[in-house]
């Protein structure tokens, strides 16, 4: 969780210089807004970027975390061989997601970000005006609203915190737009256990599709997380000031949670699978003198606690320096 995620600091220069003509207070002002709007969970009426304060509150307070969230996704996917060459990402915004696929991904070679509000397609162009990565400062925005998205191909698609704007109808039309254009596909929603609720139902509709789970689950079984429990994780934020003056906070750090479900076409996931997954960590572990306890998600399809000790010599060192939301070492 401590890894800092590539891009993260050119990200927030670029914001830095991005958000210096708003006034603070109007800034605040739109923060406090958006952040009462996505606290409560009902699909939009309206866009909820209305404006370019409410823009450029959203790139400050919230792209840093969707962005070190997708960038752990796309970094987990990168690790399992996925190498795509194109991304098409829907609901973009501001280009969180192409930023993170971008750092995650030396293979790509076009970005195309698609979202309905102008004001946040231009600010996204803006950010990647003096990108770190070619493909990032070459990437397209363009204007389109879901339902009527362009018919672009793309080797990935990604969908990162869109699902919870929409009424349950436009969400299973929504996936199933980004199943007909992409060669794979990754759905990121918050943490939260309606966040989760949203993830499972795109995992059935990918499973039911004939496509192949390739994160975070080990297996393509009914998730064992029921119940109180729900499956997300978490990835470390560092706060600029700004981003600390915007939301009151004092920590220089936050945790930004996350559930998530990726899957591809079974031509694109099989060379993954050759790499067999060896169980998913669900909860910080539990680092004692001599073992590290997991909790994790298993390739059987359970849930429950593994144990590394120091007898398993390279094994353990590896436990030791496992995180929440790694594949079990
Ligand atoms: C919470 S933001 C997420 C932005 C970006 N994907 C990220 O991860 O930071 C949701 C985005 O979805 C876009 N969106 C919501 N409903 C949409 C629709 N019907 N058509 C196109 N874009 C939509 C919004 O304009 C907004 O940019």
């Amino acid at each position: 969780m401590s890894r800092t995620p590539a891009y993260a600091a050119e990200l927030r220069d670029a914001l830095t210089r991005a958000v210096r003509g708003v006034g603070e207070r109007d800034l605040a002002r739109a923060t406090e807004a958006l952040v009462s709007r996505y606290r409560s969970v009902a699909p939009a009426t309206a866009p909820i970027l209305a404006s370019q304060v409410h823009v450029a509150a959203y790139a400050a307070y919230r792209m840093p975390a969707t962005h070190a969230a997708l960038s752990r996704v796309l970094g987990d996917l990168a690790e399992r061989g996925l190498a795509p060459r194109s991304l098409l990402d829907l609901g973009g915004g501001t280009g969180a997601a192409a930023w993170a696929a971008a750092g995650a991904f030396s293979s790509l070679e076009s970005v195309t970000v698609l979202d309905q509000v102008e004001d946040a397609l231009a600010l996204g162009r803006d950010l990647v005006r003096q990108a770190p990565s070619e493909v990032l400062a070459g990437a397209t925005f363009a204007r389109a609203v879901a339902g009527e998205w362009p018919q672009q191909q793309a080797d990935l698609v990604t969908v990162s915190y869109v699902l919870s704007e929409l009424d349950e109808r436009a969400q299973e039309a929504l996936v199933a737009d980004a199943m007909q254009r992409g060669r794979s596909v990754v759905v990121a929603e918050p943490g939260t256990p309606d966040g989760y609720a949203r993830v499972l139902r795109v995992r059935s509709a990918m499973l039911a599709a004939g496509w192949t789970i390739i994160g975070p689950c080990p297996h393509a079984d009914e998730c064992p997380l029921v119940g109180s429990d729900w499956c997300h994780f978490a990835a470390r934020v560092n706060r600029s000031a700004e981003h600390r003056r915007l939301k009151g906070a004092e920590l220089s750090y936050e945790d930004e949670k996350f559930s998530w479900v990726a899957a591809a076409r079974p031509e694109v996931a099989e060379p993954l699978a050759v790499q067999p997954h060896s169980g998913r960590i669900l909860r910080h572990p539990l680092k004692r003198k001599g073992f590290v306890e997991f909790h994790v998600c298993r390739p059987d399809g359970t849930a429950g606690r593994e144990v590394v000790s120091k007898k398993a010599g390279e094994r353990y060192r590896a436990a030791r320096d496992a995180e929440w939301g790694d594949t079990l070492p």
